[in-house]
């Protein structure tokens, strides 16, 4: 099953990818994971994504596209993948086209999660991470069971960088002046599922359990 997770800046795609990874047994891919790794690690890559991420707006596309272009060819994707925050652009998106065109797949499915702007400063303010396996908590609306625990792997959970206010602003820009095209793109290829991304956490995973089945 080759799926992509879609929706603004905390809509819950992260989060949503865990439940998907332990049912159908596909990675998650996650190019702001990538990224965020690459900053850590402190490459070349990861240092200059660094300043676009910084102020919430958007990678250059030839470096996205180079990223998800060399892990699609990973053997763990050959039963499927879960698509998390790529494509973002429409340039993204044609190049996703024709990476799997070549590779003879297709897309089964963009699940959107819809999540209006006012909730979703609330979202990303009260989130905590687990630095090692990136699974997303919050404060109030999904905490970890032990507090600044990952639930999944133990270890300590953080704040993510951009995760401010100020930053949320220009993600939300950049999501409705570059990503939300993508929805007709999408449409029209007539793979796109909207779910309201507003229910709780449990109920956004049994809708979308449902949708997929
Ligand atoms: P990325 O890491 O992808 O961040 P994002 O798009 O801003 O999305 P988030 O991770 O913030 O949201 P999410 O939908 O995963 O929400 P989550 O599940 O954590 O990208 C970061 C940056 O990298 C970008 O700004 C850009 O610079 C760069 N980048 C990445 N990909 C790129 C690309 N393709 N092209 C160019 N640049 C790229 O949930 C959020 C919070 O809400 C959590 O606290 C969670 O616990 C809580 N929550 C989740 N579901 C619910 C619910 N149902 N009810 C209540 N709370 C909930
Ligand atoms: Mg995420
Ligand atoms: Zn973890």
């Amino acid at each position: 099953m080759n799926l992509m997770l879609f929706g603004a800046p905390g809509a819950g795609k992260g989060t949503q990818a865990k439940f998907l990874i332990e049912k159908y047994n596909i990675p998650q891919i996650s190019t702001g994971d990538i990224l965020r790794a690459a900053i850590t690690d402190k490459t070349d890559m990861g240092m200059e994504a660094k300043k676009f991420m910084d102020e919430g707006k958007l990678v250059p596309d030839s470096t996205i596209i180079g990223i998800i272009k060399d892990r699609l060819a990973e053997t763990d994707c050959k039963n499927g993948f879960i698509l998390d925050g790529f494509p973002r652009t429409l340039a993204q998106a044609e190049a996703l086209s024709e990476l799997m065109k070549n590779m003879n797949i297709n897309l089964d499915k963009v699940i959107s999660l819809n999540v209006p702007d006012e909730l979703i400063v609330g979202r990303i303010t009260g989130r905590r991470v687990c630095s090692k396996c990136g699974a997303s908590f919050h404060v109030e609306f999904n905490p970890s069971k032990e507090e600044n625990v990952c639930d999944y792997c133990a270890s300590e959970l953080i704040i993510r960088k951009d995760d401010n206010a100020q930053t949320v602003k220009s993600r939300l820009d950049a999501y409705h002046t570059q990503t939300a095209p993508l929805i007709d793109f999408y449409t029209k290829m007539g793979v796109f599922i909207e779910l309201d991304g507003t229910k709780d956490v449990s109920e956004v995973t049994k809708d979308m359990i449902n949708a997929l089945s």
